[in-house]
């Protein structure tokens, strides 16, 4: 064969397999939480399918395009099944997840009531929280305790309960949580050791967040973000999982207006179009709306939506297409409208002798809906990847986030289609699959001059 192979033996990995049950654990039992539980359950009675999950829905194609195969990716990797399954969380109000749901008004009634009953038995444990981090929200469901490490105990201890009352064999915790006010990292972030000092004394640069990432990895439990704040984006952090063995991702689950942005910007950039603006805005009613209407928590989104333009479009690469780009972000609490966020964006291009165009994007989204299968992929990947021996910050878990996390020294990739093919590259390799990089120049020319004497291969 003269075609072009790359295989990574070195990097494939012997998975254990997903036995027993699956411990899923959400700090922040709101929307998102609700929709990706109830979802789980309607799709183990049959009654929904898994639409915009791509380990249930998508076919990974494997093989040269002449024999390829396609399998699902659940049934290509090995992955745990939503059926075994069992969620626990934290919230500051105590209503069940039922309620919940109820209140987020995200879930049509038929099958809302179909949920019901499974729900209902979801039902939050006290919080760590305090609104020093979150103004807009309070609550009675705290915990207290003399320190931040006292409380970082007290999860570790219902983790630790969890486990045991339900003989799980693994556990995942995915933050949905509200988003923190904006935060840089401070000096107590930098190694474990001043993190756990900091705990003990009550640093004010540790927010709820990080404590429940400490007690998640502290308990060999993995743990992604989907918020904007810092969480287990720190060095601390990072340390301590990569001690543990824990694999971690993050951050702030990439869905309506951000993910239109890494779809469209890569390909105008692919095209050398110039961009002179991009102005995002959109309205919202939900309680993530809500706290983010406080400054400090919108800063922290803001920051996050921000960085995808300048990574996509490198304009120290392109000065002449993207040096004077003016990009503007907004987000307007209006609760009128819930969970069904509408966004606008308004892209101001150039092109051949520099003539100005215009696009426009009306993006009629669900919030809840667009997160919720990410959820459901960021467990069973996650769950996939501590069996798989990987640990620390998971990059090839990018596709899911707004500002995805990887090595510090490295730049974090934004463009969804490099995303995607990071991830299923990933998974070829773990399997021992080649790796595709679509190039396909193999299926017209003889990479070995050598052999063109053969004929045409392939
Ligand atoms: N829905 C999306 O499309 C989307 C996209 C990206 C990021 N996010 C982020 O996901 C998170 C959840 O979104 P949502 O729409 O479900 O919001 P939500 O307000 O409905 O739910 C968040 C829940 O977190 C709880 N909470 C806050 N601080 C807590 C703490 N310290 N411990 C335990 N519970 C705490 C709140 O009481 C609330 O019930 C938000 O941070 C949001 O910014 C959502």
């Amino acid at each position: 064969m003269s075609e072009q192979t790359s295989y990574y033996p070195e990097l494939s990995k012997e998975i254990l397999p997903a036995k027993g049950k699956l411990g899923v654990l959400l700090p922040g039992m709101g929307a998102v939480a609700t929709t990706f539980m109830a979802g789980v359950f309607l799709c183990r009675k049959g009654l929904a399918q898994p639409i915009g999950s791509i380990t249930q829905m998508q076919k990974i194609r494997l093989g040269k395009r002449t024999e390829p195969r396609f399998p699902v990716i659940k049934e290509f990797v090995p992955l745990a099944e939503m059926k075994d399954f069992v969620f626990s969380g934290w919230d500051i109000f105590e209503d069940d997840s039922y309620q919940t749901a109820v209140k987020a008004g995200v879930i049509p009634d038929a099958l809302l009531n179909a949920a019901q009953k499974d729900l209902k038995t979801v039902k939050p444990l006290p919080a760590v929280f305090d609104q020093h981090y979150v103004k807009k929200l309070n609550g009675p469901n705290v915990k207290s305790a003399k320190n931040k490490m006292e409380l970082a105990e007290k999860l570790i201890a219902d983790i630790e309960n969890f486990k045991k009352k339900n003989n799980l064999s693994r556990t995942v915790m995915v933050w949905c949580g509200s988003t923190e006010i904006y935060m840089k990292p401070a000096k107590v972030h930098q190694t474990i050791d001043l993190f756990e000092k900091g705990l003990k004394a009550n640093s004010k640069d540790i927010p709820p967040s990080m404590i429940y990432a400490y007690a998640a990895i502290k308990t060999g439990t993995s743990y992604a973000n989907g918020a904007p704040n810092l969480s287990c984006d720190v060095p601390a952090i990072m340390e301590l999982a990569k001690k543990h063995r824990v694999p971690i991702a993050g951050k702030d689950f990439k869905t309506g207006q951000t993910l239109m942005k890494t779809m469209v910007a890569p390909g105008l950039k692919a095209r050398m179009l110039g961009m002179s603006g991009w102005f995002s805005t959109n309205i919202l009613g939900n309680r993530d709306g809500e706290v983010l209407d406080d400054p400090q928590s919108f800063k922290s989104k803001e920051v996050s939506k921000s960085s995808v333009l300048d990574a996509i479009l490198q304009a120290d690469l392109y000065p002449e297409l993207y040096k004077e780009l003016y990009h503007k972000i907004r987000i307007e609490y209006y609760p009128p409208r819930g969970d069904a966020k509408e966004g606008w964006d308004n892209i101001d291009i150039f092109g051949w002798l520099n003539m100005p165009m215009q696009i426009k994007i009306n993006f009629l989204c669900r919030d809840s809906i667009l997160a919720a299968p990410i959820v459901l992929d960021l467990v069973l990947f996650l769950d996939l990847a501590q069996r798989a021996g990987l640990s620390g910050i998971q990059e090839w878990l990018s596709f899911f986030f707004k500002s995805p996390m990887c090595r510090p020294d490295l730049e974090p990739e934004h463009d969804l289609f490099i995303q995607h093919l990071k991830l299923q590259n990933t998974l070829r390799i773990l399997m021992g699959e080649e790796v595709l990089d679509h190039s396909g120049l193999d299926y017209y020319e003889a990479r070995d001059a050598s052999l063109e004497s053969t004929g045409f291969e392939i």
